[in-house]
């Protein structure tokens, strides 16, 4: 019986570290994301579509580390309203990565 135990306790510590991998920032959900809650202003091929929108394509503000760039959106600047609560942390981090593929 303690043995069958430590066998399940093995298999969800598996999992659990299996989950985690599965966490790391993904730019394909984050390309859904974009087309959903950014595209109208930053553009599809994130060039920018309104005035004072940086131009992704071109690398503007991707020198910033991620967590600027995710702490940006979820505060929000300027034009740009905040999607604190609306979008998760985790969501963030992936609409990051695909920020990070515009450029051309
Ligand atoms: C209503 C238009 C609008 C929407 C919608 C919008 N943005 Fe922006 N975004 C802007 C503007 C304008 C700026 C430049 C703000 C400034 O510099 O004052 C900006 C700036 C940024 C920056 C640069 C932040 C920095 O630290 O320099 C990032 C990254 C960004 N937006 C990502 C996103 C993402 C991701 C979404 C979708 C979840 C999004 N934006 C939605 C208008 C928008």
């Amino acid at each position: 019986m303690k043995c069958l135990k430590a066998g399940l306790l093995a298999v969800a510590g598996l999992m659990l570290a299996w989950s985690g991998l599965a966490s790391a920032a993904d730019a394909i959900n984050g390309g859904k994301l974009y087309a959903r809650y950014c595209e109208n202003c930053h553009g599809g091929d994130g060039a920018g579509r309104i005035p004072g929108a940086p131009d992704f394509s071109r690398g503007e503000r991707m020198l910033q580390p991620d967590s600027t760039l995710v702490d940006s959106i979820k505060n929000g600047m300027g034009m740009m309203p905040a999607y604190r609560g609306q979008l998760t942390t985790k969501e963030l981090f992936d609409l990051t990565a695909y920020l990070r593929t515009l450029r051309r």
